[in-house]
């Protein structure tokens, strides 16, 4: 496999483009004839080969303004064009290819998802229906003709508009469709089957009416309704906060079943995983609700970052990616509730981002160096992506920030943009210097802030000491100083927040970090504070401060800033993990910090106050969140200690919990923000009652009255990691009422692959033959092998190296069928430098195995290659 790296530093503009394109698809399962028929035109006069991108069809025919046509080279990726013959500026290439999309399981180009056809472009996807340009700055506009059976595919899609269609001998039918906006091809897509659809339809602030359309398969109907007010509220939303408009007629959606990621941003045409689109209460949880939202938000908002304004190359992915992540954080975050929606990203960040920082696959938001671009979209792109342009935010406020936005949109509309073609327009805007704030976009791994503090009684003066620095990454060992900024407040002993000043007078809480050592000095500050640090994370790094317990319960009970809060809950508990751990390792009793149990008791009592906040503090982060404290993990150890600490908390409180379970009423499912914080309080409380002697009754209870899927899935999560008495009844029971849904089984599916039971590797090794497991549906793998490897640490790193044999020979198989899967479900398996010496070497040696197959894909490649350098 002649797996070559590019780099971003080797960019060249093209030597020709395509302006206009022609499709022609005859769909057929086993036989797809496409015709393609392309005008490009030569932009670099003294060039004389085209370079076509395509694989993984049967290549026909080729023609040159209408004439056979034999110049030209083939090799396993491409086609060369000799056109040093071939006068003129611009000429028609007419090329004929022929596809099997029910045999195409990789889930690119061209496939078959259920009964009907779907295609997934993003990001090298193009060429694997025809030779083509297939690079993100060669723009081109589409006139797509699809024919198909007309029974079995009544509904054919592409983007744009519906320009024509009628009828075919056979039972045949045609539609015509054509996109006014030229796109690059990875923003094609074409859809064709039966489906029940939903209609709709949205007035622009200008009033121009939009026709919205949303595809189901067939009997689904009764699971649309949420995806379309999410969509018409996304629209108004865009409008509102960016005042970016929609630009065609006509939006639609299709949900289908077999999906690599979440959804895609086609022009016009979004495809959707079906996980993303479906939600009704007794199939969907809360959580489920609002992934849908920020799913359907975050492709409409592609529109404009992303389509109107796309990329120059897949290296500057972020500059679509972090600014449409930050606009559906942002969406999130105005329409429900803004700390909610920054912890949950923050947990994301610090739990997943910060370990692929520490990995073999450490990049900058804007990689240097790529085997296969799918590896790519990353949490580091997206989210690490995100948090750059929040900082960008943070530093020049909504009003210069939306200035920013609109000289980008007007200077890039319509064309291939880089991510310092942003970065330049937000300099230019507001005036702020960007500088040093650039290197975000060049640096990978994560910056460490270390802070120390001094009290001048006498002068009354508080300074901070603020050093930056940045650990060698796998990728680059040498680090600079990086712009960044630190929020902060000032607490006295009491609690209360002090007004900041220096010896001017007073400043503002956000503290520019742009050096090696910096001290910030604050004046009339008349007792010793406790600082709060970061307040709603202000960037994306890892802080040391040597708060004392007091300083963390002090900031617990009393700091406004509701991150700060539920943030030094997290440091107690961690102190609490990491010091149990030590008496575990010598053969002491375990035990918890008394004044730590008063504390979440005062919370809970008063959890009227904010009961988000309460649901989200009371939450013991799960091991996965605990093991990025360490450097070296130790899965078993987290699992016992943080088992004692769920115990402890829950005999502790054990009256109050119930109390508080009890008292929560909501007889009346209603997807409302009030709604949702009541039920993940209630739930919470229950995943803890579930391991005191009320626990399997109150368990059983729950899921027999359960209205809704969020609370019998929390019955079942907690009867689950419990292991109660009830729980294989309930499994059983849910089974029985769901086989026949494969969305719904996932979440059973994620459920038995976490399982503490000691042979739950055995069950899932026998449940790969369950009757609702699909192999090559990504969803199903992922609930049950991803939930295994990513979810189960304990089991999946047993020290006889059974999880990783097990996770080996599932990615032999993946590797063949679908390798952009194989190299997700891998991640797990490449940090391996995390454990200690005898589970490295277990790690390694399935590393070994898999970098000896004969058809490695170069998505493994990459990934393994790395991990065993
Ligand atoms: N651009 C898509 C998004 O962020 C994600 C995407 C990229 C994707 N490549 C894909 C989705 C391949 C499915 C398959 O919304
Ligand atoms: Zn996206």
């Amino acid at each position: 496999m002649p797996a070559k790296a590019k780099y971003r530093k080797d960019y060249k503009k093209p030597d020709y483009t395509a302006t206009d394109i022609f499709l022609d698809f005859q769909l057929d399962p086993q036989d797809t004839l496409v015709t393609a028929t392309t005008t490009f035109q030569r932009l670099n006069q003294a060039a004389s080969e085209l370079r076509l991108d395509g694989h993984s069809f049967q290549f026909v025919s080729l023609k040159l303004n209408g004439e056979d046509f034999s110049r030209y080279q083939q090799d396993s990726e491409s086609l060369v064009l000799d056109l040093s013959n071939v006068a003129g500026e611009r000429f028609e290439l007419t090329v004929q290819t022929r596809l099997k999309p029910a045999e195409n399981t990789s889930l690119q180009g061209l496939y078959q998802s259920g009964d009907g056809f779907c295609t997934q472009c993003e990001a090298e996807g193009f060429r694997q229906i025809t030779y083509m340009l297939d690079r993100p700055d060669v723009l081109a506009r589409y006139t797509t003709k699809i024919s198909a059976d007309k029974t079995r595919y009544p509904y054919l899609l592409s983007n744009g508009n519906r320009i024509a269609a009628g009828e075919l001998e056979n039972g045949k039918h045609w539609v015509e469709w054509q996109d006014p906006f030229p796109k690059p091809s990875y923003l094609f897509a074409l859809v064709a089957g039966d489906f029940d659809l939903l209609q709709d339809r949205f007035i622009t602030k200008s009033g121009r009416e939009v026709a919205l359309e949303l595809y189901v398969d067939k009997g689904s109907l009764d699971r649309a309704d949420f995806a379309m007010q999410s969509l018409k509220k996304s629209m108004q939303w865009d409008e509102a906060r960016f005042d970016l408009e929609y630009d065609l007629d006509i939006y639609m959606i299709v949900a289908v079943d077999f999906f690599n990621m979440g959804a895609m941003e086609n022009k016009g045409l979004n495809v959707f995983n079906s996980k993303f689109v479906l939600a009704n209460p007794a199939t969907a949880t809360d959580d489920d609700y609002l992934d849908v939202e920020r799913v359907i938000a975050h492709e409409y908002f592609h529109n404009w970052t992303g389509n109107r304004v796309t990329c120059r190359d897949w290296f500057q992915l972020s500059l679509k990616e972090g600014l449409t992540v930050f606009r559906d954080q942002e969406f999130s975050s105005d329409t429900g509730s803004r700390s909610v929606n920054r912890i949950n990203n923050v947990k994301l960040l610090r739990t997943v981002q910060f370990a692929e920082d520490a990995g073999p696959m450490a990049h900058p938001i804007r990689p240097e160096k790529v085997i296969e671009m799918n590896n790519f979209y990353t949490v580091t792109v997206y989210e690490k992506g995100a948090e750059v342009i929040r900082m960008l935010h943070t530093l020049l406020g909504e009003v210069r920030f939306q200035q920013g936005m609109k000289l980008y949109i007007a200077e890039n509309d319509g064309k291939a943009a880089t991510c310092e073609d942003f970065v330049s327009a937000m300099e230019r805007a507001s005036g702020v210097d960007l500088t040093i704030f650039r290197r975000w976009y060049s640096q990978s791994g994560t910056p460490e802030l270390t802070v120390s503090d001094e009290y001048d009684e006498r002068m009354h003066i508080y300074r901070l000491s603020v050093a930056q620095s940045t650990p060698p990454t796998h990728d680059q060992l040498d680090k600079i100083n990086l712009h960044i900024p630190l929020k902060m407040e000032l607490y006295d002993a009491q609690g209360h927040k002090l007004a900041l000043q220096d010896e001017n007078g007073p400043v503002s809480n956000v503290l520019d970090i742009l050096h090696n050592q910096q001290v910030f000095e604050f004046h009339q500050v008349y007792s010793r504070p406790t600082p709060a640090l970061l307040c709603d994370f202000s960037a994306p790094v890892k802080l040391d401060y040597d708060y004392s317990d007091a300083q963390l319960l002090l900031l617990l009970k009393h700091a406004q800033n509701d991150f700060i809060r539920w943030d030094a809950a997290q440091m107690l508990l961690a102190n609490e993990l990491r010091q149990n751990l030590h008496r575990r390792q010598n053969g002491d009793a375990l035990q918890m910090n008394p004044m730590l149990l008063d504390t979440l008791r005062a919370i809970l009592d008063n959890y009227q106050q904010d009961v988000e906040l309460t649901a989200l503090i009371l939450t013991l982060p799960k091991e996965t969140e605990f093991a990025e404290q360490f450097k070296v993990i130790d899965p078993s150890g987290i699992h016992a200690v943080r088992r004692f600490l769920q115990q402890n908390i829950a005999e502790h409180l054990k009256d109050l919990l119930l109390k508080i379970y009890h008292r929560i009423d909501l007889p009346n499912y209603r997807i409302a923000r009030e709604d949702i914080a009541l039920r993940s309080l209630r739930n919470c409380c229950l995943s803890y009652l579930a391991v005191t002697e009320f626990g399997n009754a109150l368990v059983n209870t729950h899921y027999l009255h359960a209205n809704n899927m969020t609370d019998t899935l929390a019955a079942l999560a907690a009867a689950t990691s419990a292991a109660l008495p009830c729980r294989d009844g309930l499994l059983t029971d849910f089974e029985q009422k769901w086989a026949h849904d494969g969305l719904v089984m996932d979440k059973w599916f994620a459920l038995q692959a976490t399982r503490p039971d000691e042979d739950v590797l055995q069950n899932v090794k026998q449940l790969m033959d369950h009757p609702s497991f699909k192999f090559n549906n990504p969803n199903r793998l992922r609930a049950l092998v991803g939930s295994f490897a990513n979810h189960n640490p304990n089991a999946f790193h047993a020290i006889d190296g059974s999880g990783y044999r097990f996770l080996v020979e599932v990615l032999i198989k993946v590797n063949n069928s679908n390798p952009q899967i194989a190299s997700r479900l891998i991640e797990p398996l490449i940090r391996l430098a995390r454990y200690d010496a005898q589970r490295q070497t277990l790690m390694k040696r399935g590393l070994e195995r898999l970098a000896k197959l004969e058809n490695l894909s170069k998505d493994l490649f990459e990934k393994i290659e790395k991990a065993l350098d």
